[in-house]
């Protein structure tokens, strides 16, 4: 039987079974709160810092007083890789604006709560590499403030729902015309060679897969921009590709039902691939 994984909660570790919040916390409520989900690639934390960054961009967005220190963060979390018995991770965590009577406006002394998890992180799957995946485009139904990583992600949900009901794997958002980002996910397309990224704003969330892509095709010379990606871009792209922590990078060969190019992952996906695994294993080296 599988060992039960061990969280934290509240300055606690404890196992997964025994962890509990209040139904009053504002988290279960409203939704308020924001989160951040973390890779650890041999036991290591991957881009910890940048993550931790993003996390206080995320806090100071929502007014949220950050609960911990960067030295207290990092403590933690490495501490809850450890207990999880290092190798291979996604670290989930989360700070909500805590307990307090229900009321819109905020509570004058909140005391957030603080929750991390331990997920298995699997490699992507031979057949996903070989083939790709499907994705299908929908209108951006969110709101204007994707920048900030919320866990209210009604809109994500019902977005990524949909992608499956029809057979698809993400969802890619248009805005006005333009793609944002997938439901889950950042958005890179190869038009006329170049390998092109929409901008960050407010209308996505600054990835931290999306920032190496672009830092590892620099170092080897791969053209790259940051451009705006329309949808006919999109449908006349040579390659397209969704990036997250969970996913790493994944080729889109199918979009909305039409062939992405000759409907194989394509040559530049290749090559960002192999430079990303060779990232990671640099890092469980270190
Ligand atoms: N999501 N855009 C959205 C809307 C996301 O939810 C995510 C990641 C990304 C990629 O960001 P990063 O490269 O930092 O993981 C972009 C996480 C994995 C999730 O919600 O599970």
């Amino acid at each position: 039987m599988a060992t039960m994984s061990t969280v934290y909660l509240n300055e606690k570790f404890l196992p997964a079974d025994q962890a509990c919040v209040p139904v009053l916390d504002r988290g279960f409520i409203f939704g308020d709160g924001v989160y951040e989900v973390i890779p650890a690639y041999g036991g290591r934390l991957f881009r910890l810092n940048k993550h931790l960054q993003r996390l206080q961009n995320s806090l100071d967005a929502v007014r949220i007083p950050n609960p911990m220190d960067t030295e207290d963060w990092q403590i933690m979390l490495n501490a809850l890789v450890e207990k999880n018995n290092g190798g291979d991770q996604s670290l989930y965590l989360q700070v909500t604006r805590g307990s307090a009577q229900r009321d819109h406006a905020l509570p004058k002394n909140p005391q957030p709560t603080v929750f991390a998890m331990s997920n298995p992180l699997k490699p992507l799957a031979a057949d996903i590499i070989e083939s790709g995946v499907s994705a299908i485009t929908l209108d951006d139904i969110r709101w204007q403030r994707c920048h900030i990583k919320a866990i209210s992600l009604l809109p994500n949900i019902l977005l990524r729902q949909e992608a499956l009901d029809q057979g698809a794997a993400e969802a890619i958002l248009i805005r006005d015309g333009f793609a944002t980002e997938g439901a889950a996910s950042n958005l890179f397309a190869v038009i006329d060679g170049v390998l092109c990224t929409p901008p960050t704003g407010p209308f996505l969330l600054p990835g931290i897969t999306r920032d190496l892509i672009l830092e590892l095709a620099a170092a080897n010379n791969i053209v790259h921009r940051e451009q705006r990606i329309s949808r006919e871009d999109l449908q006349q792209a040579d390659e397209i590709w969704l990036t997250s922590s969970t996913k790493e990078i994944l080729p889109v060969t199918q979009l909305d039902n039409t062939r992405v190019n000759n409907g194989q992952p394509g040559p530049l996906f290749k090559s960002m691939l192999a430079l990303y695994q060779d990232y990671k294993q640099q890092l469980r080296n270190a």
